[in-house]
């Protein structure tokens, strides 16, 4: 990952390849960003009109480069817009820098080494610019045959310097001696390098991530990390009765599995369970999805990616709090072996289901981790799933959306994801629905009518969480895979959507500002 330091240094001393200044929108055309004083200096104080000049505005997500004036020890100034410009006296938004950083960083891929001038005027903005520069620095790799980290290892040519990302930010104006920003940077690597970890293994193509290989994953790093984990095998899941999971995944060659994932502290007072749907590819088996429908289906365990990613995350802060991850792993194939659409399966809660779409799978496996996570009695249960194209129609593909058996802990859900930088929506789970899973011969149908068809899968899910438990539902189908240009920290592809506002969630809890 790149590397990245607080530094007192002024824009004007520092060697680097690239100083990146921000640029706002103001009242009266683009103007200079806190932090870009040096910068400007060297340019007479003419920063701001030589930047209109070339046609910059200061809108977000522009980026305008320039040769630096004489004066300045680097080569470039790119300036990053940064939308509006704060109200006199207020500060630039967080995730207005978190952007602004992030596509700074996409901008100088194959450059060394950059200093960010931009206004990191407390603890909050050195965060914010950390998590954007580390994010969008971030490069997909492992299958390039120039550049790949297996390739490599294989012996084939090194990377080709022009691809790499950015390898090292310094942060101007950060304090290196304050425990605040210190604090500040350490959380956001961690947070980025977690989030990163998700991204690859959403990236990582199906016919190399597998149930089995993505458990082994798990337990690689619960190992590295001090994390306790079991892992349920096809035999296992047979004889524990994990009818939704078995079901899934009997038509592929790579069966299931079911990974427990836990760190506890040893002064927790709370214990989070995290739920992710984990379907390495999803075909949608015997209702096969047409062509055009089943291009970037190697995400649809992204949820459970987030889930991992979070809890390592969780470890790797020390949180006074306990979370385990539970990762619901299978492929969802069409063969002579598959699920039958009219076929019942009985869940692991005993509950019997009529699979009339066996393309409606994730609910299926989320249902049995449900309910073995419930068994343990957390103090609250989130799953996070790339669950139904009806919520990409309803909130688009950068908004996920939030269901909740608890109106206040959706609403907490809902204020820690806009935190982190994550826009979610809230959505009801309207009773009614719940008659339209009636089943003329199991317990529930594991489809129902199509309008609302984003809230009905909560409303299945619902049937699967123990009583009593507060638990909230993450569809992030829209999000969790990004297809077009990328912008700000979002890169194409995985995304690690929902990583940041688990860790969020933890945090908050560990603070005990949770029920
Ligand atoms: N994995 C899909 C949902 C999805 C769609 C994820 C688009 C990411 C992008 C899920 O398993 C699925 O196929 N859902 C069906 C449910 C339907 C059959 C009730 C859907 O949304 O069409
Ligand atoms: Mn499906
Ligand atoms: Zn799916």
């Amino acid at each position: 990952m790149t590397a990245l330091t607080l530094s007192t240094s002024s824009a004007a001393t520092l060697r680097a390849d690239a100083i990146v200044v921000g640029v706002a929108k103001g009242a009266k055309g683009a103007v200079l960003a806190p932090g870009a004083e040096a910068a400007d200096k060297a340019f007479d104080g003419k920063l701001a009109a030589v930047l209109e000049t070339l046609g910059a505005s200061g809108a977000e997500g522009e980026v305008t480069k320039l040769p630096a004036a004489s004066g300045l020890k680097a080569a470039v100034v790119l300036a990053v817009g940064l939308g509006e410009a704060p109200a006199e006296d207020a500060e630039y938004d967080a995730e207005a820098l978190r952007r602004a950083a992030g596509s700074a960083a996409r901008a100088l891929t194959g450059s060394k080494k950059a200093a960010f001038a931009l206004p990191a005027e407390d603890a909050e903005a050195v965060a914010a610019i950390s998590e954007g520069a580390l994010l969008g620095a971030y490069a997909f790799t492992a299958y390039r045959s120039n550049g790949g980290d297996a390739k490599a290892a294989r012996g084939a040519k090194k990377a080709d310097g022009k691809s790499a990302p950015l390898a090292e930010v310094a942060i101007l104006g950060g304090k290196p001696r304050d425990k605040a920003h210190k604090a500040a940077v350490e959380r956001a690597q961690t947070l980025a390098a977690e989030v990163n970890r998700a991204r690859d293994l959403i990236n990582t193509p199906s016919n190399d991530l597998t149930p089995k290989s993505f458990a082994a994953q798990a337990q690689a790093a619960a190992k590295e990390f001090g994390l306790k984990v079991e892992v349920l095998d096809e035999k296992a899941l047979t004889k524990g009765g994990y009818g939704g999971l078995m079901g899934v995944g009997q038509g592929s060659e790579n069966p299931p599995r079911l990974v427990r994932i836990g760190y506890t502290h040893a002064k927790a007072e709370k214990t989070l369970a995290l739920v992710g749907k984990g379907i390495t590819y999803d075909s949608g088996g015997i209702s096969l999805k047409p062509a055009g429908h089943n291009e970037t289906m190697k995400c649809d365990m992204s949820g459970a990616a987030a889930v991992f990613a979070a809890v390592v995350a969780a470890a790797r802060l020390g949180l006074r709090v306990n979370v385990t991850g539970w990762l619901a792993l299978a492929e969802n194939m069409p063969s002579g072996g598959a699920l039958r659409p009219g076929d019942v399966l009985t869940m692991y809660s005993g509950k019997t289901v009529e699979v009339l779409n066996t393309d409606a799978e994730g609910r299926l496996v989320l249902a049995d981790a449900l309910t073995r996570a419930s068994e343990e009695q957390p103090d609250a249960i989130v799953d996070v799933a790339t669950l139904t194209g009806a919520m990409v129609l309803a909130l688009g593909n950068r908004t996920f959306g939030i269901m909740a058996n608890d109106n206040a802990f959706r609403a907490s859900v809902h204020e820690i994801a806009e935190e982190a930088g994550e826009p979610a929506w809230p959505m009801p789970m309207p009773s009614e629905l719940r008659k339209t899973l009636d089943s003329p011969i199991a317990d529930l149908k594991n489809i129902g009518e199509r309008a609302g068809g984003g809230l009905l899968a909560g409303v299945f899910l619902q049937e699967f969480v123990g009583e009593g438990i507060p638990w909230a539902h993450l569809d992030i189908a829209g999000p969790a895979f990004h297809e077009s240009a990328p912008f700000g920290y979002t890169p194409k592809g995985g995304t690690g959507s929902a990583v940041r506002t688990l860790v969020g969630l933890a945090e908050r809890t560990a603070d005990g500002d949770l029920g």
